[in-house]
Formats: structure tokens, sequence, C-alpha cells
């Protein structure tokens, strides 16, 4: 079944999550999330960036499932950041998620502004709004700079991590410092190639599963949180339905040996928006 990951203040996330990013808003995600929760997900990844806060919500009241069995992150976008709102903006997004808190908030980006972004977000946590705060897209100099100016430490740091692009050493030195990793774009992405991998397909076979289970069972045997996303019911259940297997230790190698080193997201270090 699907572990429980006990983040650094006690609380407790299931490590694997659906991922929104890119699902439209209206019937595409709130279809997806309740097809995700009647599957047996219980753990849901969208953003302010998204546009699909709102239709998370609906998804979620169409599921029947209880606010508290659900765990929900939403994320801070860049824009409310650099201009001193957010707690504005956590509170927008409460509202169009429709409910009382969220479960995880995160800073999306390292902006000009995070700073004092993350003392306003250690604020809503000490009021309660939010179950645990944590940060995205932080390399380890963003990391010891948060960790020398506040003592509120982040619960997660959500990377980008697949196959192609491990990004082990983020990831190392996350764990290092008592953090949990979430993985984002996990099966390399939109439009990605890894899934079509034959070395991927070859190892599948052999586990009488598909190369996106293989992946996701890859993430979670290293311990990350991870958040596949898609729009496709029948792929929502097939990407939960990783638990009946393991991947041997040559297996978790060859996949290792995929790594391009190549991102297929933005840079931390340089981007423009
Ligand atoms: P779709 O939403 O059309 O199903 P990531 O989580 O790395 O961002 O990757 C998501 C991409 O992989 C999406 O394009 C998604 O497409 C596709 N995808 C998700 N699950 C599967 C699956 N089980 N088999 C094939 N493709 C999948």
């Amino acid at each position: 079944d699907n572990a429980n990951i006990t983040l650094n203040n006690g609380v407790t996330i299931p490590q694997l999550g659906l991922g929104v990013f890119q699902t439209k808003s209206g019937k595409e995600t709130a279809d997806a999330v309740r097809e995700a929760l009647q599957a047996g997900y219980r753990h849901i990844d969208t953003a302010a960036a998204y546009g699909n806060e709102e239709s998370v919500g609906e998804g979620l009241r169409q599921s029947g499932l209880k606010r508290r069995d659900v765990f929900i992150t939403t994320k801070l976008w860049n824009d409310d950041a650099r201009a001193g709102i957010a707690k504005e903006a956590f509170y927008r997004s409460m509202e169009k998620l429709g409910t009382e808190y969220i479960d995880l908030y995160l800073i999306h980006w390292p902006v000009d502004g995070w700073e004092k972004a993350w003392e306003t977000m250690a604020e809503l946590y000490a009021e309660r709004r939010v179950r645990a705060i944590g940060v995205s897209n932080f390399q380890p100099h963003h990391l010891e700079s948060l960790l020398s100016i506040s003592d509120a430490k982040p619960a997660v740091n959500q990377i980008e991590s697949s196959p192609q692009f491990a990004n082990q050493d983020v990831i190392d030195f996350t764990h290092a410092k008592g953090i949990n990793v979430e993985a984002y774009s996990p099966l390399g992405g939109t439009g990605g190639t890894l899934l079509s991998n034959p070395a991927l397909a070859a190892i599948a076979q052999r586990y009488g599963k598909s190369p996106a289970q293989v992946v996701i069972r890859w993430h979670l045997q290293r311990g990350l949180i991870v958040i596949p996303k898609s729009t496709h019911a029948e792929r929502i259940r097939q990407n939960f339905d990783v638990f009946d297997f393991k991947l041997s230790g040559d297996d978790m190698e060859a996949i290792d040996a995929l790594n391009t080193g190549v991102r297929t997201g933005a840079d931390p270090d340089n981007f423009n928006f």
C-alpha cells in the first residue's frame, strides 16, 4: 500500500501523489482528481500557477472523501512572492481550493523576495493555517541561505527528478539537511521520451509492469515523494498500482544509468518567469 512518509515536523504525507501541472482547469482536473481519489490516492499536488486549484477542490468534493483524508499541496507563485503578498496569495489559494487549511505550502521558485515570503509562511504555519511549509526548485545554495536566516525548517524541497535527470546531488544535499525531497516531472515530463526508452521497456516487461510503473517504483525505492501527472483515468490507476512488486538492486542501477544530466524543466539558477 501507499506508504506514508513522516516529514521533519511530524506530519505524514502519502509518498505517491497525483500531480496536476498542465492539467486543464474545469472538468479535466476535477475528473483526474476524483479518479485518483477513487483509485486510492490521498495526495494531490497543485499550484496557484497551474490555474486549476478550484477544480482540484471540485474533484475532492466529488470524491465524497473528507478533507482530512486527503493531503493537498499548493504553491506560492513568483509574482506574489516578488510583490511581498504571500499571505494574500495563500488565502486566495485556500479560497479557490474551498478548504479551511492547506497541508503543504511551497515557495514555487527561488525568486527575489523569497526570504520575506518564507517569514510569512512561517507565520501561517505558526497560526496553523498550513500543516507544513517548504520550498521548490531550491538549489543547495538557496537551502543553505534559508537555513542560515530562519529557524523555520522547510519540510520538503520539490525538484525535478527522473531517470533522465536524476538530480542526485541536490537530493543528497536536501536529505542531509533532514528535508524530504519531492520529485516533479518524475516520468520525464510532458512530451518526454523516457517512457519509450527500450532499456526501460525491457525491465518493465520482466516485471509484467509498464515503464511508467517501473519508474514510479524507482522513485519510491529511492525514498522520494513522487507526483506523476496524468489526465487519463486508466493511467492514473496504473500509476498507483505499484505496491505489489519491488525492483532488484541491479534493475535500480540499470535505471540510474539512464541519467543524461539534462533537465526538461527550467534551471533554478537561470529562469525568467
Ligand atoms: P497524460 O497526462 O496524457 O497521461 P510527468 O509526471 O513526468 O510530468 O509525466 C507526465 C507525462 O507522462 C504526461 O505527458 C502524461 O500524459 C504521461 N503519462 C503519465 N502516466 C503515464 C503512463 N502510465 N503511461 C504513459 N504515459 C503516461
